[in-house]
């Protein structure tokens, strides 16, 4: 399996900076993405249709959208539709991102609700999950993953056509560590991403072990490497160290 590496811009980047940054980005690369690595951009929404326009300029790599809204049109102000992301040719999409669950109060039930909208509307769904430092120091780990993601098959069980192993992915960001400096150590990053992997066994089958696990949290050119080599990380989701060309260059070659 590719390793996928994702930046989440968040609210960074006017759309010239973004054009800037992936002209920067394809010279360091010399114009290719490595074989054994998928990039994936969630920049803002006006940086999106930038880049969508100058897309020739690092072709395969995939743009995405930070947040939408789970219906096709209507009355939601200030909101974006899966067809509007559709109609630039956008078939990546962010659920749960703890910001959007601890900034913008978005409930578990919210969040499962649009994973499986976007996954209905054949889009590659990340879906972030992870706990508070409160809730780890209760030993609640286990329980907030299994409600974060045991949620998303609770609300897609009437629904047997969605191809979960070809449209999931899930990235493990535990809250105390966005942001902030403190990575999870791997002994925190393996318990997380080993609960992950047996729910999704547990609720897919086999297919289970397609549904790529990232992590995210404070990721950085050095420590990258160590993460990508534990068992059960496929891929990294990075922030703060994703708005530097050279940054974000080292991490894909890590
Ligand atoms: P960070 O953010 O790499 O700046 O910690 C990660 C994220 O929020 O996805």
């Amino acid at each position: 399996m590719k390793k996928i590496i994702a930046a989440n811009w968040k609210m960074h980047k006017t759309a010239g900076e973004a054009k800037d940054f992936v002209a920067k980005l394809a010279v360091l690369l010399k114009g290719n993405i490595p074989a054994e690595r998928e990039i994936i951009i969630f920049p803002s929404f006006l940086s999106l249709s930038a880049l969508v326009e100058n897309r020739s300029m690092l072709s395969n790599v995939c743009l995405g959208a930070q947040n939408f809204y789970p219906e096709t049109h209507g009355a939601y102000t200030g909101e974006i539709s899966p067809v509007m992301l559709e109609d630039l040719k956008i078939d990546h999409v962010l659920a749960g991102h703890s910001e959007r669950r601890h900034i913008f109060n978005e409930s578990n039930d919210l969040v499962a609700k649009k994973t499986v909208f976007a996954m209905r509307n054949k889009f590659k769904t990340m879906l972030c999950v992870g706990e508070t430092l409160e809730e780890r120091e209760n030993g609640k780990l286990n329980e907030v993953l299994k409600q974060q993601l045991g949620r998303v098959f609770e609300m897609a069980a009437d629904d047997s056509s969605i191809p979960f192993d070809q449209l999931l992915s899930v990235a493990y960001e535990p809250v105390w560590a966005i942001g902030t400096g403190k990575v999870a150590g791997p002994d925190e990053v393996l318990e997380a991403h080993a609960t992950l992997r047996s729910l999704l066994v547990e609720h897919l089958g086999p297919q289970g072990r397609e549904v790529p696990i990232l992590y995210g949290g404070s990721v950085k050119p050095d420590n990258a490497h160590s993460l990508l080599d534990l068992d059960n990380v496929d891929g990294l989701l990075v922030g703060g160290a994703s708005l530097v060309a050279d940054s974000f260059y080292q991490i894909i070659v890590a």
